[in-house]
C-alpha cells in the first residue's frame, strides 16, 4: 500500500501534492496561450449552438457543487448569461425551468454519484443539452452526457475531494474562456486568462513546497471544536470547501460562508475559543474582507488568513497568515484551497483520524 501511495503516509496527502501535475494535466492540449483560446474537442455543441445558449444550469452534489458555485461567477462575469447552480438532488424535484436553449453542465468526480446522475437525465427529458464535467473515463454520465470535459486529474481515491476539485475549477475556466472568447472577450483578456492558467502549476508547487508552516497552524488548532470560514465573491465558494473538508475528516464543526452575512448569525458565536479562517486575496472585495476581519477580531476570534501581499490595514490582526501567488481574481479559488486542503488534512492526522476513509462517508454515493 506504501508503495501505491507513493511513499505517502496517505492516499489525500498524495493527492493534495500532485496537483501541480493533474491541474496541468486538465490543461494539456487545450490551451491556446497566443490566441488567448481554449480548445475543448469533446464538447460536441456546434460553435453556433453554444452561441445560441441562454441559460446555463450546473448541478453537482459535495465537493462539485462548490467549484459549480465557481464556475457560475466566472461565466457570468465573462460570458454574460444567466447561470443557476443547483444541488442535483433537489433540482430533480423541483420543476425546473429547461428549454432546448438550456445547456446543462453536470459536474462529477465519479461520473456515477446517483442524484447527479438523474439530474442530468432529467435536463435531458426537457430538453437541455448536457455537459459533463467528469473525471472517471467511461463512467455513467461520461457515457450519457451529449459531450464532456475530461478532468484527467487521474485516479482520486481519498473520500475527501482535493485534485479532482481543482481540476473542475480549471475545467471551468477553460470553458468560460472558449466561450467568452466566442462572445466578445478581447484577445488580449484572453491571453492574460490564459497565462494566468498556465502558471498555476509552478504556483500550486511554490504553496505545497511551504506545506510546514501549515502543519504548525494545524498543531495550534488540533483541539478546537468549531471553525468558521469567511470569503467573498470567488473565495465564498472556496470557504464552503474549506469548510467541508475539515468537517469530512476531522469530525470538527465548521461553517462556510460568506464574510459580510456573518453578522447575520455566525457572529454571536466568535469569542476567544474560535478559529476563523478568512480567504484574503487582494482582489476587487479585498477591502470588504479587511473590514469583515476587524469585525472578528473586535470580538476576539483567532484569524487565520490567507493572503497574498502585505497589508497595512491588517497589521496585528492576523494571529495566523499564510501567503499565497497572486493571480486573476478568478482563479484565486484554485491556490486558496491548497493550504486550507493541507489544514484540514495535518488536523484530522493529529486527532487520529482515518484520513482517507472517514466514518459514514463514501467516496461516490449511488444511492438516492
Ligand atoms: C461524495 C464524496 C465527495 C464528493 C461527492 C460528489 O460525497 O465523498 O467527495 O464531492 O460525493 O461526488 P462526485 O463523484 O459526483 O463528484
Amino acid at each position: 500500500a506504501q508503495i501505491e501511495r507513493g511513499g505517502y503516509p496517505h492516499f489525500m496527502l498524495k493527492e493534495i501534492f500532485e496537483q501541480p501535475t493533474t491541474v496541468e494535466n486538465t490543461m494539456r492540449g487545450r490551451l491556446i496561450l497566443e490566441e488567448g483560446f481554449s480548445k475543448l474537442g469533446g464538447l460536441n455543441i456546434p460553435k453556433e449552438e453554444l452561441l445560441a445558449v441562454d441559460n446555463i444550469i450546473i448541478t453537482a452534489c459535495g465537493t462539485s457543487w462548490h467549484s459549480a458555485l465557481i464556475g457560475e461567477m466566472m461565466i457570468e462575469e465573462l460570458c454574460r448569461i444567466p447561470v443557476e447552480v443547483e444541488y442535483a438532488s433537489e433540482f430533480r424535484y423541483r420543476n425546473p425551468i429547461v428549454t432546448p436553449r438550456t445547456l446543462c453542465i453536470v459536474i462529477s468526480q465519479s461520473g456515477e454519484t446517483a442524484d447527479t446522475l438523474a439530474a442530468m437525465r432529467e435536463a435531458k427529458r426537457r430538453g437541455a443539452r448536457t455537459l459533463g464535467l467528469v473525471n472517471v473515463v467511461g463512467s455513467t454520465i461520461a457515457r450519457e452526457d451529449d459531450g464532456g470535459i475530461y478532468l484527467h486529474a487521474g485516479p482520486e481515491i481519498g473520500v475527501a475531494s482535493t485534485k479532482a476539485f481543482t481540476s473542475q475549477v480549471v475545467a471551468l475556466a477553460l470553458f468560460t474562456l472558449k466561450l467568452a472568447r466566442l462572445r466578445d472577450m478581447s484577445v488580449e483578456r484572453g491571453r492574460e486568462l490564459a497565462q494566468a492558467l498556465a502558471k498555476l502549476p509552478e504556483q500550486i508547487q511554490s504553496i505545497l513546497d511551504r506545506a510546514g508552516e501549515i502543519e504548525e497552524v494545524a498543531e495550534e488548532f488540533k483541539r478546537a471544536s468549531n471553525f468558521l470560514y469567511l470569503g467573498r465573491g470567488y473565495n465564498f465558494p472556496a470557504a464552503l470547501e474549506g469548510a467541508l473538508k475539515l468537517k469530512e475528516i476531522s469530525y470538527i464543526h465548521a461553517e462556510g460562508y460568506p464574510a459580510a452575512e456573518m453578522k447575520h448569525g455566525p457572529i454571536a458565536l466568535i469569542d476567544e475559543m474560535m478559529p476563523v479562517v478568512c480567504i484574503a486575496p487582494h482582489d476587487s472585495v479585498f477591502d470588504k474582507i479587511t473590514s469583515n476581519i476587524q469585525e472578528v477580531k473586535a470580538r476576539k476570534g483567532k484569524i487565520i488568513a490567507i493572503t497574498t501581499r502585505d497589508e497595512p490595514s491588517l497589521a496585528g490582526k492576523l494571529d495566523y497568515e499564510f501567503r499565497v501567488p497572486e493571480t486573476v481574481d478568478l482563479l484565486t479559488p484554485i491556490l486558496a484551497s491548497i493550504p486550507l486542503q493541507l489544514l484540514a488534512y495535518y488536523i484530522a492526522v493529529k486527532r487520529g483520524c482515518n484520513v482517507d476513509q472517514p466514518r459514514n462517508l463514501a467516496k461516490s454515493v449511488t444511492v438516492e
